[in-house]
């Protein structure tokens, strides 16, 4: 797939100023296509940077950073996609908006839809999509389309029915938008951490959009010179779910489509829409693929919750998962080490970690108190 390049006048005076107001993600305006600020209703971008001390402690990455990218209006870093493609869609006179999706692009898609009165038309798979999310995607009044097939056959419906209908796509494959607003979590980054490069980022991939995304953030702040080197770019996937990481093993550039089994639903894929741009800025960067299998996500998940107080699903904690694992290999453990949480735990309860208690008590203080060892 080639994906369109969108020239700008490369300079410093493109990156807003530290102290020049922003209204989320259209504070890098200047290095969209389109601004949305004071039109698109949700507040999107602008997520937190946490430097979480207990899980630095825990994993033994003194430099360990997270970019919080479940704080958008529907908890994952989809919003910032859905937000520029919303105002393209107006812009153009859309009368309705469609999408596949593993879950999550979906529910963003409802929520901005809702946001901007347009009617939604939602393709999944009926057979690994997760009910909380199609609940969720109704919930904003979307029409939601289980198609008996795997996420790449509902994609290629939902291209087909925009075609035929003149519906607006928001599919990441075919829509070069979303992959200009997901590089603005780069330029966040690169901000928060006092306007310096990551040593590291680690990068969930399904289709690899995020990860290419990222990549190109760092890129055009170097070809802006207020950067002058790229972090390395450590692509991570389900070990149920990577053929990128097994071709990048191997030294290859190509890869082989497989049917992909995790319970990670956002990186649940088996023939990524943007491999060849993923594998590309991996190896440009000089970084690395991991893979991670489910027990991990799982340990991952449930340590992020124990130790920093966010709630992430498996695909939202999988780069987590991947710098721990990886962690032997990164040098310097405490130059900045940026992981994406992509997506919120709230949306999907099966997910959950156990842990805490919940205790039978009586209405008494004394049995609390024994019950509650305090
Ligand atoms: C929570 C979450 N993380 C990571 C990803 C993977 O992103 P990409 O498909 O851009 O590689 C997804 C995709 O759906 C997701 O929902």
């Amino acid at each position: 797939m080639t994906v369109p390049r969108f020239d700008y006048p490369y300079g410093p005076e493109l990156i807003p100023g530290p102290t020049e107001p922003g209204d989320g993600l259209w504070r890098w305006c200047r290095l969209l296509p389109l601004d949305g600020s004071g039109s698109y209703p949700l507040q999107v971008g602008d997520t937190p940077l946490l430097r979480p001390t207990r899980l630095r402690d825990a994993v033994g990455l003194a430099g360990l950073v997270l970019k919080d990218e479940t704080r958008t209006p529907t908890g994952s870093n989809k919003d910032r996609a859905t937000a520029l493609c919303l105002v393209d869609a107006l812009r153009r006179g859309a009368r309705a908006v469609a999408a596949a999706s593993s879950g999550n692009v979906a529910v963003s898609l409802a929520a901005g839809a809702a946001a901007t009165g347009l009617p939604a038309y939602l393709f999944v798979s009926g057979h690994t999509v997760s009910p909380h999310k199609v609940a969720l995607m109704r919930a904003f009044g979307a029409t939601v389309l289980l198609v008996d097939g795997s996420y790449e056959q509902a994609y290629r419906l939902s291209e087909a029915a925009c075609e035929r209908f003149g519906w607006y796509s928001r599919n990441t494959a075919s829509n070069p938008l979303a992959l200009q607003a997901k590089k603005t979590v780069a330029f966040e980054v690169w901000e928060q951490l006092g306007r310096v490069m990551p040593e590291v980022a680690y990068v969930p991939v399904g289709d690899g959009v995020t990860l290419a995304a990222f990549a190109l953030g760092c890129e055009e702040l170097v070809r802006c010179g207020v950067a002058d080197r790229l972090p390395r770019i450590v692509g991570v996937q389900a070990s149920g779910a990577a053929p990128l990481a097994r071709a990048f093993a191997e030294g290859r550039s190509t890869w082989t489509p497989i049917e992909p089994n995790t319970i990670a639903d956002g990186i649940d894929v088996g023939n990524p829409f943007y491999g060849e741009q993923a594998l590309a800025a991996v190896r440009q960067t000089g970084g690395d693929f991991v893979q991670v299998d489910d027990d991990q996500l799982h340990e991952a998940v449930a340590l992020l919750a124990r130790t920093t107080g966010l709630l992430a699903e498996p695909a939202g904690a999988a780069a987590l998962a991947g710098a721990i694992t990886h962690r032997p290999t990164v040098s310097p453990p405490d130059g900045p080490i940026v992981v994406l949480i992509t997506g919120t735990g709230l949306k999907d309860q099966r997910r959950l970690p156990e842990g805490g208690r919940a205790i039978d008590v009586p209405a008494d203080l004394d049995a609390i108190g024994r019950a509650a060892g305090a």
